[in-house]
């Protein structure tokens, strides 16, 4: 049951490879310290593999962003699990907000690739969140559960440890926005989607799942997000782009919260 604390730096589509190898050069030294914690950096594509090499002897992994769930073939501007082990990613985002909200990612398409990622050997961040007029009209949990039992239409628990697969709840009202859920939100909702893991896959496994939370993090609030019972770390999109703030936030979670 001895969860990890772990901050993942989502950078989006931002970084050329000269402010990949920048960022990472000067975060490594920063967060020396902070052996308690598991670091993520989820990169673009292309400075994957940078990162990558540059990350080998540190404990900070280098992950994807996206993939998909087929090996390889006529899928045109796709990038495949073989591939992003290619490069030695290990981790990925999978189902973020964005990809679902902007490019149409379905929950069973999700599930899909959830499912390939954890057999290819690569740690899945698996995103669930409501939107403003989801929550607002009362329906966050509807949503969110409907989101987390989706995935389990096409993984089979029994099959894996809790610690092979990674959740992140991100409410989309809150990426970007600079509009932070309260850290009790933050705590209902992932204390929640424990609960609905137990319910599934039974207490052992839910105990050993890394939940996270995502939306508008910042050294300002990773303190009072962090001390929250269920919430073993954060997601973190705007305030990871310069390698200082992240380093607080890294540096903030390892002291625990
Ligand atoms: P944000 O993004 O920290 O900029 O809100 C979080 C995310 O989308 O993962």
């Amino acid at each position: 049951m001895a969860r990890r604390p772990m901050m993942a730096a989502n950078w989006k589509m931002n970084k050329l490879l000269r402010e990949a190898r920048d960022y990472v050069e000067q975060l490594l030294p920063l967060i020396e310290g902070s052996e308690g914690v598991d670091v993520a950096i989820f990169a673009p594509f292309t400075c994957l593999p940078e990162v990558v090499r540059m990350t080998r002897d540190t404990p900070v992994v280098a992950g994807a962003q996206n993939f998909y769930y087929e090996d390889s073939g006529a899928f045109t501007g796709e990038v495949s699990a073989p591939m992003l082990l290619d490069v030695g990613a290990g981790a990925v985002i999978v189902g973020h907000s964005e990809r679902r909200e902007i490019f149409g990612e379905t929950d069973a398409l999700v599930a899909h690739k959830t499912v390939r990622a954890i057999s290819a050997g690569l740690l899945p961040v698996v995103c669930v969140g409501e939107t403003k007029e989801e929550r607002d009209a009362g329906k966050m949990w509807d949503k969110v559960s409907a989101q987390v039992r989706a995935v389990f239409e096409q993984l089979d628990a029994s099959k894996i440890s809790g610690e092979d697969v990674i959740f992140a709840y991100e409410p989309v009202w809150a990426i970007g926005t600079g509009e932070t859920a309260t850290p009790e939100d933050a705590q209902d909702a992932i204390g929640r989607i424990r609960d609905l893991l137990g319910e599934i896959s039974g207490e052992e496994f839910a105990g050993e799942v890394c939940i996270l939370y995502g939306g508008s993090i910042k050294p300002e609030n990773v303190d009072d997000i962090m001390a929250q019972r269920d919430v073993d770390g954060g997601l973190v999109g705007g305030a990871s782009l310069e390698a200082e703030s992240f380093a607080e936030l890294v540096n903030g979670a390892a002291k625990g919260g």
